[in-house]
């Protein structure tokens, strides 16, 4: 690297003067949990997303959750998911007891399979969890088409794709399904620690909102409980920078997508390297991460390494869920997936944020053809 090159980072949110005016605006209001900005976020980003509702939690992982009790799976229950996404996809099934089935995924999407989605269903199967991964809209109608002959609940998770289109051309979370937003600082809008819940029915949206606050129902005193509960609230500080980043979502995607295309014409010619999809047919992808895969003889630990000393960051992404300790445990072994395990070994993850420069995404390509030499 050289003395003039600074490290270009993985991810890097845009946080502007409108994030601190709306914060500190909730600091002045002394309302820092449950008070107007929450309620605000909620109704902007499901105006944003064109859905009747959405629930503001804590994270991604606690909307995954609150949508698992939502279907009612639980122990005796599976589940059928993919085994290349991020582990939270599979964890929230095992906190409620449930089995994450897992099925491979299409080689071209990274996304469930359906037909190994069918081959997966047994008799104890109740659901689908679908993960629309790197943003790329996961086959809903096929999957659907699956679930709704048999009466499968299903649990979008949506957490790497705001924005993504499916084959239908419709937004991924406003099929009627529960879906799961997540607002991380790399995704593609953030709130610092965030995630978004988008009901299936008026009904489930009551228990959501009840089950994140503890038990309560909305006209319930602070020591009132109407069930189990959990404190999964969004505070107000949090749903400050949701509103300020709403604002500018459809810019910042728009940047995103020019970032990815830039990556498409400076690697088109790199031998070794494939690059991801951008659409297919209606489909678009929402661009979350820019993941690219190497041919199968590159050894990419010392593409990791040589990306690094240019002042690259990268990373292997992302390893498959059933190969974690706690998930063998359950009796997953190598082999079982080799799509899904074939991705794993070869994607690396490159820098990849809106305010990318022409001279930094430049950069990256340039130190990536050098790496692989
Ligand atoms: C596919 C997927 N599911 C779930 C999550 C969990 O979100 P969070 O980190 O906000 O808990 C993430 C985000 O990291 C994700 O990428």
């Amino acid at each position: 690297m050289g003395a003039h090159d600074t490290p270009i980072p993985l991810a890097k949110p845009e946080i502007g003067p409108r994030e601190e005016e709306l914060a500190l605006e909730v600091l002045r209001s002394g309302r820092l949990s449950l008070g107007p900005m929450g309620e605000r976020f909620e109704r902007g980003f499901a105006s944003w997303l064109g859905s009747d509702d959405a629930v503001a939690v804590s994270s991604g992982t606690t909307a995954l959750h609150l949508g698992v009790r939502a279907l009612d799976w639980g122990p005796g229950d599976e589940v059928l998911t993919s085994p290349f996404s991020f582990v939270a996809s599979a964890n929230c099934l095992l906190y409620e007891g449930a089995r994450p089935v897992f099925c491979d995924v299409d080689p071209e999407t990274l996304n469930l399979d359906p037909a190994a989605v069918e081959a997966g269903i047994g008799e104890k199967t109740a659901g689908i969890l679908p993960v629309h991964i790197f943003g790329y809209p996961a086959a809903m109608p096929e999957l659907e088409a699956i679930a709704s002959e048999r009466g499968f609940g299903i649990l979008e998770d949506a957490c790497e794709a705001l924005g993504a289109v499916d084959s239908e051309g419709r937004k991924v979370g406003t099929r009627g399904n529960l879906a799961t937003f997540a607002f991380y600082a790399n995704k593609q809008m953030t709130t610092g620690e965030g995630g978004m819940i988008v009901p299936s029915a008026a009904d489930s949206a009551v228990r959501l909102r009840s089950e994140r606050n503890q038990g309560r129902a909305a006209d319930m005193g602070w020591l009132d409980h109407g069930g189990l509960g959990f404190n999964y609230r969004l505070s107000d500080l949090a749903a400050a920078l949701g509103v300020a980043q709403l604002e500018k979502l459809d810019e910042m995607l728009a940047s995103r997508e020019r970032v990815a295309s830039r990556y498409e014409e400076g690697l088109a010619g790199v031998e070794g390297v494939e690059t991801p999809i951008a659409r297919r047919g209606e489909e678009r992808r929402s661009w979350f991460v820019y993941v690219v895969r190497l041919a199968e003889e590159i050894d990419r630990d010392a593409v990791i390494a040589r990306l690094g000393e240019r002042g690259v960051a990268s990373k292997a992404y992302l390893p498959c869920i059933h190969l974690f300790p706690h998930i063998r445990e359950l009796g997953w072994r190598e082999g079982q997936f080799p799509v899904a395990e074939a991705a794993a070994a070869r994607s690396l993850a490159l820098p990849f944020f809106p305010a990318m420069s022409e001279g930094q995404i430049e950069r990256v390509c340039e130190a990536l053809a050098e790496s692989l030499r």
